[in-house]
């Protein structure tokens, strides 16, 4: 069984995003030493890259137990276990006391789950004064911007990508890398790896003019 993730190069693609996650993570002032939470951290490219950017204590928490144990392993090889640690839990069922976090990080999460039940637990686990960075398409933000003002949340500020970016960027390559390697493993069983990874370029330039994204800036304020 090949494994698509390795052999598309998907880290490499995904890795060019992180240019956008240091930018919105400039945006921020946070206290010396800060506590975050990346939400549905998966692999955790994004959580590595936090702790680089310097954020002191990091969780990253999942459903996706495969996802975790990639990140573990990642963990380990950059020796980055006393500032990073992963929570094989659900959002809803994280086990956080209240207000343990200064900042809650989340990228392409927060829409897959249920608002009002997501936007409840982000407020009860931020400290007051406490960040939520969300990356999402603007047009989801947009629909939920008016609801977080009423979980006690306030606007601050917008880092927004180039507009097709995630067709550019990143499904245009992938469509591209699948293609060679179709024509390279052509009539073998390993094609059928492919179907999900073909499925999200679909979906990606089927979708390319309301996939504008950015990342959104949230306050806690009550
Ligand atoms: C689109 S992926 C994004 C992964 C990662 N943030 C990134 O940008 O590469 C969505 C992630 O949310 C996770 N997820 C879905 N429901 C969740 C929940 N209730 N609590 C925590 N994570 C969840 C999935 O397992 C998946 O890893």
């Amino acid at each position: 069984m090949i494994d698509a993730y390795r052999a598309l190069g998907i880290e490499e693609l995904r890795s060019r995003i992180l240019e956008h996650t240091r930018k919105a993570y400039a945006l921020l002032r946070l206290p010396d030493r800060s506590r975050t939470l990346d939400i549905g951290c998966g692999r955790g490219l994004q959580t590595v890259e936090l702790a680089r950017l310097g954020a002191s204590e990091i969780v990253g928490i999942d459903i996706d137990h495969a996802a975790l144990s990639q990140l573990q392993q990642r963990i380990e090889r950059e020796d980055l276990s006393s500032r990073i640690t992963v929570v094989p839990h659900s959002l809803y069922q994280s086990g956080f006391a209240d207000e343990s976090f200064d900042l809650l990080w989340e990228e392409g999460v927060l829409h897959l789950l249920d608002d009002a039940r997501s936007f409840k637990e982000c407020h009860r686990l931020l400290k007051p004064g406490g960040f939520l960075v969300m990356h999402e398409t603007i047009n989801w933000f947009e629909g939920v911007k008016e609801k977080l003002r009423t979980y006690g949340f306030h606007h601050l500020i917008d880092h927004l990508l180039p507009r097709h970016y995630w067709w550019t960027e990143y499904g245009k390559p992938l469509e591209k890398r699948i293609r060679s390697f179709r024509e390279s493993a052509e009539g073998t069983a390993e094609l059928g790896e492919l179907a999900c990874y073909e499925q999200e370029v679909s979906m990606i330039k089927a979708a390319a003019d309301q996939l504008a994204c950015g990342f959104f800036v949230i306050q806690k304020t009550g």
